[in-house]
């Protein structure tokens, strides 16, 4: 494994002493951990992939399930999985990875910086010979994550090929909370959305979002920010947004979560994902040499 072998000098050439270090993480792959003055953090270098945000005073953000795996090849559940080129299952294609190819990747450390009482870590992926099996396109993803009293993820895609590119993307966070059945999503009220648990049925938010059953749906031409309200955990999670005109939100409920082997069957009480997207009508549209970029910034506030 190329990668295992790496920590040290990765950390040699990127680590900042006392704020960023590489090294190694769980299964053996290896993570940018952060502890600069307003937040701790963590960053795997596979999938490229935010695993963990604590502004300071706060409390953890992002949820990991107690049984993600680690490994090369295999998605980490929890965090903030990228997805790229597509969402979910690729249309016409069921062999296709979910979710595309980039989140199950080795991506490789371009920078790790210094940014006010913030630190910014940048990670990319391009297109290959593993890619190119999937996909014929050429390009170049960065994520570059802001860890400081906001979280701030930016995926930025460069089609460096000679024809133009369509593609899905997703920043997929998923959300600690303490009690889902008394959270509410908040922002969505009257917008379209397509329910993913009755075939993209089209029907139209009334109010806030409660979950009381397998929740998975795409909201359409969404701009604002939206809110987590959480009061077991008396906190309101804010995530806001550029470029990104889809917002997912998903909690599998009971069943679900018993069917996925890297998923605790009681874990659905405790995560939403929120997920800032560009998918389906609004996948997004590159011509060579251009440059895409999303990004999502969320801010954790008392209730
Ligand atoms: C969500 C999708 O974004 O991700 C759901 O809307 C899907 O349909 C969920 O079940 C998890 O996907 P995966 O591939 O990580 O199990």
């Amino acid at each position: 494994m190329e990668e295992a072998a790496t920590f040290t000098e990765l950390d040699r050439e990127f680590g900042i002493p006392g704020i960023a270090s590489v090294v190694e993480g769980n299964g053996g792959l290896p993570k940018v951990r952060i502890t600069s003055p307003r937040a701790v953090g963590e960053m795997y270098l596979h999938g490229g992939h935010v695993t963990s945000w604590k502004p300071t005073g706060a409390d953890e953000v992002l949820f990991v399930s107690s049984q993600s795996r680690w490994a090369e090849g295999q998605a980490i559940r929890g965090g903030v999985p990228v997805c790229f080129p597509w969402f979910a299952n690729r249309e016409g294609d069921p062999k296709a990875p979910a979710h595309g190819f980039v989140r199950t990747k080795a991506w490789q450390l371009e920078s790790i910086a210094q940014a006010g009482d913030a630190v910014t870590v940048s990670m990319f992926t391009e297109s290959d010979e593993s890619t190119k099996k999937w996909w014929p396109a050429d390009f170049r993803l960065v994520h570059r994550t802001t860890f400081g009293s906001e979280l701030n993820l930016e995926l930025v895609l460069t089609n460096t090929g000679t024809t133009s590119l369509r593609f899905e993307e997703a920043l997929h966070a998923y959300y600690r909370v303490g009690q889902i059945e008394k959270a509410r999503v908040c922002g969505l009220d009257g917008v379209h959305y397509l329910d993913k648990t009755e075939q993209n049925r089209e029907k139209t938010q009334q109010g806030e979002i409660a979950i009381t059953s397998e929740t998975d749906r795409v909201y359409l031409n969404t701009g604002n920010a939206v809110e987590l309200e959480d009061p077991a955990f008396h906190r309101r999670i804010r995530v806001a947004k550029e470029n990104s005109r889809a917002t997912v939100v998903w909690n599998p409920w009971v069943q679900k979560a018993q069917s996925m082997p890297d998923f605790g069957d009681d874990e659905w009480r405790q995560m939403i994902c929120i997920e800032t997207t560009n998918v389906a009508d609004f996948a997004v549209s590159l011509e060579p040499g251009r440059q895409h970029t999303m990004k999502a910034v969320i801010r954790v506030a008392g209730l």
